[in-house]
């Protein structure tokens, strides 16, 4: 499937909706993975998807710290995420990097839900993600996201 986002509005409204689609998994976590160039806006869909999930902490990009970590508000229903993880592998090296992490274990709980940008850098240790979604900017600076 395919949506074209021209403003942080759309995307806002398209992380909604995406998030609503998501299953949990029973055994392990949801991984989604999130590829394009510099600056396509995988960290802004991580942002809306965690505004849609109630997080109130500011969403910045870990580029730096590689990871963080949202406990998400709990919500009436037993079939939801409890914890947004935010990954950036854009400075790791290669896949074994995702064991200091501590990826096996975030993995193992059905209740985290996964964000991962550049899983090209540690495809050779990274897990099939549940939804894989490449944006592209387009030449009217609107992207097209597409889900696979
Ligand atoms: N759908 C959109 N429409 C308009 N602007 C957008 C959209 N998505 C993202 N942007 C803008 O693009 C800029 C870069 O986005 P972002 O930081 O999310 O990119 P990124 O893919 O995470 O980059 P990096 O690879 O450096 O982590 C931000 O200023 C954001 O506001
Ligand atoms: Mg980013």
């Amino acid at each position: 499937m395919e949506k074209r986002c021209a403003t942080l509005d759309d995307l806002e409204k398209e992380t909604t909706r995406f998030v609503e689609s998501l299953v949990l998994g029973a055994e392990k976590a949801t991984l989604v993975t999130l590829s394009g160039e510099l600056g396509a806006g995988k960290t802004a869909f991580v942002k809306g998807i965690a505004k849609a999930l109630g997080v109130t902490n500011r969403v910045t990009s870990p580029t730096f710290v590689l990871e963080k970590k949202y406990r998400l508000p709990s919500i009436s229903g037993e079939n939801k995420f409890k914890n947004l993880v935010h990954i950036d592998a854009y400075r790791l090296e290669n896949g074994s990097a995702l064991s200091t992490l501590g990826f096996d274990e975030l993995m193992s709980n059905p209740k985290n839900l996964i964000l991962l940008e550049w899983p090209e850098q540690v495809s050779d240790a990274l897990p099939k993600p549940s939804v894989h979604i490449e944006i592209k900017i387009l030449p009217d600076e609107s992207r097209n996201i597409l889900y696979a």
